[in-house]
């Protein structure tokens, strides 16, 4: 059994800490649902505070290092080269509706580098870290991403563009194309996790548009530690940057991508 490293141990630390309080403010969640007021102040309030444990942890950890966060301003690293990238709760919506499927995400940056991710989905106690060179593990065991390799079998994640995102003419090409040739698709609403059961070999694929950083810089390392490939659209490694995203088994990311590819519509199509 490989052991975890003092790095993975500090994103443990910090991100065990925040899901104590998430997952007591689920349970409050639960409970709103059916309240005039509904539960959203008060889910933005525990993202906030969520985000603010995790970064009290990790400066306390690391007193050096940068944070890139979805809710509050970047922090510059001190040392020039390694920074946080940080989704304090992905999956925010099945939260607010009390879907139990939501995650705490954390990566590590170096030299523009993604050397660490780390997520935690506290309410089956699924533990899914990375670490480059080391390998990918759910708990103590380790990952390896799925062996079909016919789309046919497949089973695939994606995300469904929804109010206020852009993409969703090509989207809807990109459904209708992979339909018919797949086993399944499924749209679970958080995209790190999505990412972490590629790598878990639950998902063969996932694909999504339009994501932030924080959304995926943790699976990606764990994807790809796992033996799976994950580029964007173009098989080019702009994820970060575009927020579009194919992660795949080694044997249907190709595949994939030209599915995807040939399903796009001319660009004055999309909307
Ligand atoms: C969202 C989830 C979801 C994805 C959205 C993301 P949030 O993150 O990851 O799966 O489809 O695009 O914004 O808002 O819950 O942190
Ligand atoms: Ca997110
Ligand atoms: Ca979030």
């Amino acid at each position: 059994m490989t052991r975890k490293s003092a790095l993975i141990y500090v994103m443990e630390k910090a991100a065990r800490k925040a899901a104590r309080g998430l997952l007591r403010d689920f349970g409050e969640v639960e409970q709103l649902q059916v309240s005039k007021k509904g539960p959203a102040n008060f889910v933005t309030t525990a993202d906030l505070r969520t985000e603010r444990l995790l970064v009290e942890s990790l400066r306390e950890a690391r007193p050096d290092f940068g944070f890139l966060l979805e809710e509050g301003a970047d922090i510059a690293p001190r040392d020039g080269r390694s920074r946080w990238i940080i989704d304090p709760l992905d999956g925010t919506t099945n939260f607010l509706h009390g879907i139990p499927h939501f995650a705490v995400s954390i990566a590590l940056e170096q030299d523009q580098e993604l050397i660490a991710g780390l997520i935690l989905e506290p309410l089956r106690d699924e533990l899914f870290w990375a670490e480059r060179g080391v390998g990918a593990f759910l708990n103590s065991r380790r990952l390896r991403v799925s062996a079909r390799g016919r789309l046919n079998q497949a089973v695939i994640a994606t995300g469904i563009p929804h109010l206020g995102r852009p993409a969703s003419t090509r989207w809807r090409a990109e459904l209708d194309r992979l339909m018919p040739r797949v086993a399944g698709i499924r749209r679970f609403g958080t995209a790190s996790l999505d990412l972490a059961y590629v790598a878990a070999g639950r998902y063969e694929a996932f694909w999504e548009h339009g994501l932030s950083a924080w959304d995926v810089a943790a699976g990606i390392v764990l994807v790809q530690e796992a033996g799976g490939l994950v580029s964007d659209l173009d098989d080019r490694q702009t994820m970060l940057m575009t927020g579009d995203i194919v992660a795949a088994n080694d044997q249907l990311h190709r595949p994939l991508l030209e599915h995807l590819n040939a399903a796009a519509p001319a660009p004055d199509e999309t909307a």
